[in-house]
Order: structure tokens, then C-alpha cells, then sequence
């Protein structure tokens, strides 16, 4: 057996016994596709694993950069109780039709606002409006701005958030510091950040499963 059939395997084992799907995920990949969106939602073990941290970190607001089809939205947004907050970013205006169509699907349109447009606008925006800290910020939109769109995180949550960037291993290239790739050296200005940052204390964990190999990187604001 191959490396990659293993690990599906062994993913679909968690998946199904730890992070069943039900319709309102399944119509949510199914509707992605039919619309042409690219096949890159987390996994459905990677969506628990966010809805976990979320509720571990109690959270009531949390932060999405990157809302493609909305899947990662639904973990996430069930996480929150019904008078939570879920404010996700999304550049492109079809993702966020296909998004805000699969989150009201879910039962989930009263706490979660789609903001569609390029992210480094929408986040001074969303700053203008003084909104509570969020308790968790998702990080996973265009992975050259990574660093940035961190910066961003610090500023608008508090002491004992959580950031989590995804993508982080950029097919193994993440480690090649003459690396010219936009991507790497946007994840790799995010991992400096995170582990030079006074107010920060991460780690990065690679993965392995239905999305091939990969990882996430996390931060907890300190201070
Ligand atoms: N979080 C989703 C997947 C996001 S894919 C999930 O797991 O289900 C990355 C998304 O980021 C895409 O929809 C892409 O259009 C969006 N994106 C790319 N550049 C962006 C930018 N500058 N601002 C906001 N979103 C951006
Ligand atoms: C890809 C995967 C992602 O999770 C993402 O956010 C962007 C791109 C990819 O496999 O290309
Ligand atoms: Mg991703």
C-alpha cells in the first residue's frame, strides 16, 4: 500500500468514526463543486480539530481569512453559541455567494458575516468598527500575505487567542530560505513572526491524511 493510500485510509477511519459529516457539510463540498470552486476545504478530521480549538478556547468571536466555499466556516461557526460571532474574509465575490449559500444551509447566516473583497482591506476596516477581540483567527487566504494578515490577528484579539495559519508546509519547500515562491516566503515571514514575536507563542505541526502531507501552524497571544 502507498504512503498516500495508507494515510487516506487511515483518515477516513477517523473521519468517519470522530468527525462524521452530515448534509448540511456534504451539500456545502457538493455545492462548492458544482460551482466550479477548487477542491481545497480542510479535511473533515481538519475541520473538528478547528471546531475543537475553538471550543477549547471558549470562544464566542472568531475571525476567518479565507472563506473559499464555506466548509471550514461551518466547523468553525458550530463551535460558537447561537449569539457568537463569525466574521470570514473572501476576495473572490463567487466564493462568498457559494459561501453565504452553504452557511444559511447550515443554520449558521444569524453569526457569521461574509465580507467580500481582498483581506488587507477588509481587516482595517473590520478594525474601524472596534469589534470585540476575537477569541480565534483562522489564517488561510493567499499565503504570501501570511505574516501580515498575523500582524493583523494581534491586533484585534486579546490575551489567550489563538491564530492558526494553514498550509504551512508549502509541499516541503517551507524550509528553503532562497526560496523566491510568494507563498513560502509569506509562511515562512509568519513562522518568524510567530516564533520572534514577544506576544506570541506557536508551534507548527505537519499533517498527513485525505489532503496529502501539510500542517498548521499555531500562535497564542500572550499579552
Ligand atoms: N478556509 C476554506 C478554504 C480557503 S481556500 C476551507 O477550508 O473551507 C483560500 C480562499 O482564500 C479562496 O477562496 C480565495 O479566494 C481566498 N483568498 C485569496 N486571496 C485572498 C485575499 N487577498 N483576501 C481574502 N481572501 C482571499
Ligand atoms: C490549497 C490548499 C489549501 O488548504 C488552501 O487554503 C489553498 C490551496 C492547495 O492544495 O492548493
Ligand atoms: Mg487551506
Amino acid at each position: 500500500m502507498s504512503g498516500s493510500q495508507l494515510w487516506n485510509d487511515v483518515d477516513t477511519y477517523f473521519a468517519d468514526r470522530l468527525a462524521p459529516d452530515d448534509e448540511a457539510l456534504r451539500a456545502a463540498l457538493r455545492d462548492s463543486e458544482a460551482a466550479g470552486l477548487p477542491p481545497i476545504s480542510v479535511t473533515p478530521t481538519q475541520g473538528k480539530l478547528l471546531q475543537l480549538l475553538a471550543q477549547t478556547q471558549g470562544s464566542r468571536t472568531v475571525l476567518e481569512i479565507g472563506t473559499l466555499g464555506g466548509y471550514s466556516t461551518i466547523w468553525l461557526g458550530r463551535a460558537l453559541p447561537s449569539d457568537g460571532r463569525l466574521v470570514s474574509l473572501e476576495y473572490d465575490p463567487t466564493h462568498a455567494e457559494v459561501a453565504v449559500r452553504n452557511l444559511t444551509r447550515a443554520g449558521l447566516d444569524k453569526i457569521v458575516d461574509v465580507r467580500v473583497g481582498p483581506a488587507l482591506e477588509s481587516l482595517p476596516q473590520l478594525a474601524d468598527e472596534n469589534p470585540a477581540p476575537f477569541d480565534l483567527v483562522f489564517i488561510d487566504a493567499d499565503k504570501a500575505n501570511n505574516a501580515r494578515y498575523v500582524e493583523w490577528a494581534l491586533r484585534l484579539t486579546r490575551a489567550g487567542s489563538l491564530i492558526v495559519l494553514d498550509n504551512v508546509v508549502r509541499g516541503g519547500r517551507v524550509t528553503d530560505p532562497d526560496c523566491t515562491d510568494g507563498d513560502v516566503r509569506g509562511t515562512r515571514a509568519a513562522i518568524d513572526l510567530i516564533a520572534d514575536h514577544p506576544r506570541l507563542s506557536g508551534t507548527a505541526i505537519q499533517t498527513v491524511g485525505a489532503k496529502g502531507h501539510d500542517g498548521f501552524a499555531l500562535a497564542r497571544v500572550l499579552a
